[in-house]
């Protein structure tokens, strides 16, 4: 018994660290995110039924164990220092220079990498696993953050390495996407933002509940690697190699410069490209690549002599809060937007930014005529980080009690911070569902953009999305700036969007909470629009990811009456109201996982798929354990022995014919 359950923790720890490796550090999942899900909660419980199977280097540790009361303070092996600064080429250029003198004539190589916007940690192995991951500090002694370190998915637990102890520092970071989640959650539950991804990296990395590190989506970069605190290769790159070879996660945007220029060039290239990543980086750091030269030159107190980070411009700068607006979001939502005293930021002029909601106003301080700090990032709207100088003449903001747009009431809702104009009919909500329903991640209807949105509202055309389908190519023409053209390929565009799928119409329908992938996993789970009209709450929380305030929401919204006919006058529009079933609940073979090998005597292998899902069950490529049966014809090869070497039922045509019926 007690084998067998350690042959498949075993098993089951493999193949989620295959998975984690695919998902994690090569951007390449084989598997959804449900089926992880499953695999990692089967070894938590088994795990837990067999504490004397415990393991440091399970994956279940990604998850989180206990809190603590405190950090214990680490001293580093060597200091992790910090870099000199380049802000311009000359700068970088007197860098080369001095490079050059001091290794005497012979020639080098850059090694230039990205500099990534976190905060460094120094990770230590021993034996192959993870022992101890320490924070920077402030370079000679950092905090002890193993437990949250061991949550972070692309930092592997163990690696096949050929030395008996070695460190790998790298840069913590979490990426944009992860970083505006996390601020909308916290916006939404009420907390203080966090004005940076740096800032909310650093955050959660410290904090004493790795469970919570655990649910931040941090990753991990590795750019140096330290065997008894020195360099254990030959060159930079090499060592960057070497730990991508060991399953660290390394930036692939690197490269070896041979000269000044190429550098220059690579710095310059990332500089226009910075917004095009996935995560925020402030610079490039460009090393020189041979080890025996970065001996030759040496360090100063604070800094190796051997490396520069060549800073890109800040993108804060300072400007004066002239007046706060609002504006009316699709969902209702008052949003206030400070308008600025129009302030170049690397080079782009911005004049508005966001303020999120009252309490963010609240926790800046801020007031209009304010003098404050605003940052841009990527392509989001700018915003303020900070109050730098209170105005002379300095007025405090409140949120309006009625809408600006059309006056109706405006209603603080219990347990959310934001305010919310309560007319269903308010022109402002009107544009701004529309304009989401049009969009290129949900209707995609090709012309349909702002300026068309707010004229076809304005007129009268639009007073709810079903309108969109009723619009004719001569009412197109009428509009402003509209030739025969241009309405032709509207009306095309909204032929076209009737095919989409039902999870983008869900979306498409502004219900609150409702986003692109909870309206995906609600038309996987339902299977069509009547069903997600007539669940229960009950029903709607069995779908993944759906809690008691999303489920709230939507009965909210489908108890609307003219919500519901809405729906109708879209069925008699002929969209897609259905949507193929993730997993169909019912089927003689619900919950089986079956495999195919072999030539079967009647059935092409497409139709025995088909059959099989249609009963509920699920057909996979390759056997394992979960396996629940290995249908087989002639010619079956390496998949029926190891199906026979599990233990796994074989069937072949004839019994899975019949267990259709049954
Ligand atoms: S090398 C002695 N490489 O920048 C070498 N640092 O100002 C020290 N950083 O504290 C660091 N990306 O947190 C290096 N590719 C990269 C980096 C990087 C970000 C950070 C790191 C360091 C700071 C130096």
């Amino acid at each position: 018994m007690s084998e067998s359950v350690q042959a498949e923790i075993d098993q089951l720890r493999g193949e989620l660290r295959r998975h984690e490796r695919l998902y994690y550090v090569l951007d390449q999942p084989e598997i959804t995110d449900a089926e992880y899900d499953a695999l990692m909660r089967r070894l938590q419980a088994l795990e837990s039924a067999h504490p004397e199977f415990a393991a440091p280097d399970s994956p279940t540790v990604r998850v989180g164990g206990a809190a603590r009361d405190g950090f214990v303070k680490v001293d580093h092996s060597s200091p992790m220092l910090s870099l000199d600064n380049a802000l311009n080429p000359g700068e970088l250029a007197a860098f080369d220079q001095r490079a050059a003198e001091l290794i005497a004539g012979d020639e080098f190589l850059y090694a230039a990498e990205l500099k990534l916007d976190g905060l460094s940690m120094a990770v230590h192995y021993r034996d192959g696993l993870l022992h101890s991951a320490v924070t920077r500090g402030d370079g000679r002694t950092g905090e002890d953050v193993t437990e949250n370190a061991r949550t972070i998915r692309s930092l592997p637990l163990r690696v096949s390495a050929s030395w008996p102890a070695f460190e790998v520092r790298g840069e913590v970071i979490m990426p944009k996407a992860a970083f505006e989640r996390l601020n909308t959650e916290r916006e939404r539950g009420g907390l203080p933002l966090y004005a940076n991804p740096r800032n909310s990296a650093a955050g959660s990395l410290r904090v004493l509940e790795p469970a919570i590190t655990a649910s931040r989506q941090l990753d991990f970069y590795a750019y140096l690697l330290l065997v008894e605190g020195k360099p254990a290769v030959e060159s930079h790159w090499e060592s960057l190699e070497q730990l991508s070879g060991m399953g660290f996660k390394v930036n692939v945007n690197r490269r070896r410069a041979a000269s000044l220029a190429e550098l220059q060039q690579f710095c310059d290239h990332w500089e226009r490209q910075r917004d095009s990543l996935p995560y925020e980086i402030d610079g490039v750091v460009a090393k020189i690549d041979s080890i025996a030269q970065q001996e030759q030159l040496g360090f100063t107190a604070k800094a190796p002599r051997w490396a520069i980070a060549y800073k890109f411009p800040a993108r804060q700068a300072e400007t004066v809060v002239e007046a706060i607006d609002v504006q009316v979001g699709r969902t209702g939502v008052l949003t206030p937007v400070a308008r600025l005293r129009p302030v170049t930021v690397s080079g782009v002029t911005v004049s508005n930014a966001t303020l999120h909601n009252e309490e963010e106003i609240g926790r800046l301080g801020l007031m209009i005529g304010d003098t404050v700090v605003i940052e841009r990032s990527g392509d989001v709207i700018p915003k303020v980080v900070a109050v730098k100088a209170q105005g002379v003449e300095r007025r405090a903001f409140e949120i309006p009690k009625s809408c600006p747009v059309c006056g109706a009431p405006v209603m603080r809702v219990e347990g959310e911070v934001a305010s919310r104009c309560l007319s269903t009919n308010c022109p402002a909500r009107l544009k701004e569902s529309v304009r989401w329903f049009a969009s290129r991640s949900v209707m995609d209807i090709d012309g349909m953009g702002e300026v068309l949105v707010e004229q076809l509202v304005d007129k009268g055309l639009v007073r709810n999305v079903a309108d969109i389908y009723s619009l004719t190519a001569d009412q197109l023409q009428d509009l402003d700036r509209m030739g025969a053209k241009s309405a032709a390929r509207i009306i095309a565009g909204i032929e076209a969007s009737r095919s989409r799928p039902l999870p983008r119409l869900i979306s498409g329908l502004g219900i609150a909470f409702v986003g692109e992938r909870t309206a995906q996993l609600l038309a996987e789970n339902m299977g069509s629009m009547d069903a997600l009209m007539t669940a229960t709450a009950e029903q709607l929380q069995s779908v993944p990811e759906v809690g008691p305030k999303v489920s709230e929401s939507i009965l909210r919204f489908f108890a609307e009456p003219h919500n519901r006919a809405l729906i109708e006058r879209l069925k008699a529009e002929r969209l897609v109201m259905t949507h193929e079933m993730r997993r169909p609940a019912t089927g003689p073979l619900a919950g089986k996982t079956i495999v195919l090998t072999g030539t079967l005597p009647t059935l092409s292998r497409e139709r025995a798929t088909e059959l099989i899902e249609a009963a509920g069950g699920k057909v996979t490529g390759s056997v394992s354990k979960k396996t629940s049966v290995v249908v087989a014809g002639s010619d079956a090869g390496s998949k029926l022995e190891k199906a026979t070497l599990l233990g796994i039922p074989v069937w072949d045509e004839e019994t899975l014919l019949r267990s259709l019926e049954s």
